[in-house]
């Protein structure tokens, strides 16, 4: 890739900042100072090296952030704070966006990720991973509904939701997990609102075999490792 791509996507500012430092000589490939930001390098084979500093470049990133309520899970919006907003200035210029959806007022785990496959692979109908939700519904939850949700339900518009596993809390008939392996718009709330319930409160625990980080604040996040990235994608790719 280009070599002012490359540290502008690496934070080290737009590329006429970029080209200002490769003016100055701070730029070296292999020991070699560079000072075209049109030349062609790979982070792979070539040590990079800016300021006296190692470049260290993963071609994509991938974050697994606690969403705060608040916030809208989308990459611009005019009015309200997106979940890019919160993210700090390295990760933000490599451009990741949200995979898959949470609602405003939802909290929770959510993935945000630069690779397309990846993305793509977890929220295709056809691949992707089952999704926990922990939720606080307005009146008791019942062994009906558990049968209802585990045989599909039918939501507002006539469509048919896939079984889905709900459990209800031992300390409160209002407290619920709910399980489900697909990702229609707002699909817990209209599920609860196809038995005449509400949900109060919701958060996502977990994807697959991920779960959400209990150190993580709301708005915090951090770096999947390599590891849990092939797991989920294994998990997806396996599935259906
Ligand atoms: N289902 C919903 O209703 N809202 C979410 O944010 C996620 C799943």
């Amino acid at each position: 890739m280009r070599v002012d791509k490359l540290l502008a996507n690496t934070g080290y500012g737009s590329r006429k900042e970029v080209k200002k430092l490769l003016k100055q000589g701070a730029v070296e490939v292999d020991r070699q100072k560079l000072k075209s930001g049109a030349a062609q390098v790979d982070p792979d084979s070539q040590e990079i090296i800016v300021l006296g500093e190692v470049i260290e470049y993963k071609e994509f990133i991938y974050l697994l952030m606690n969403k705060p309520q608040g916030v809208i899970s989308a990459t611009v919006d005019d009015i309200h704070k997106t979940v890019l907003d919160i993210l700090e200035f390295d990760d933000a210029v490599r451009e990741p966006f949200p995979v898959g959806r949470l609602d405003k007022d939802t909290e929770g785990l959510l993935l945000l990720t630069n690779d397309g496959k990846f993305a793509h692979a977890l929220t295709s109908p056809k691949k992707g991973a089952a999704k926990t939700y922990e939720a606080i519904i307005d009146q008791a939850v019942t062994e009906e509904d558990i049968v209802s949700f585990s045989k599909g339900i039918v939501l507002d518009d006539g469509y048919q939701t896939k079984p889905a596993d709900l459990q209800i809390k031992e300390h409160s008939a209002t407290e619920i997990y709910l399980t489900i392996t697909e990702g229609k718009y707002h699909q817990v709330k209209r599920m609860f609102e196809a038995v005449g319930k509400r949900v109060l409160f919701l958060r996502r625990i977990s994807i697959g075999n991920l779960t959400l980080d209990e150190t993580l604040e709301p708005g915090e996040y951090r770096d999947m490792s390599e590891k849990e990235v092939e797991e989920l994608l294994q998990e997806a790719y396996t599935k259906n």
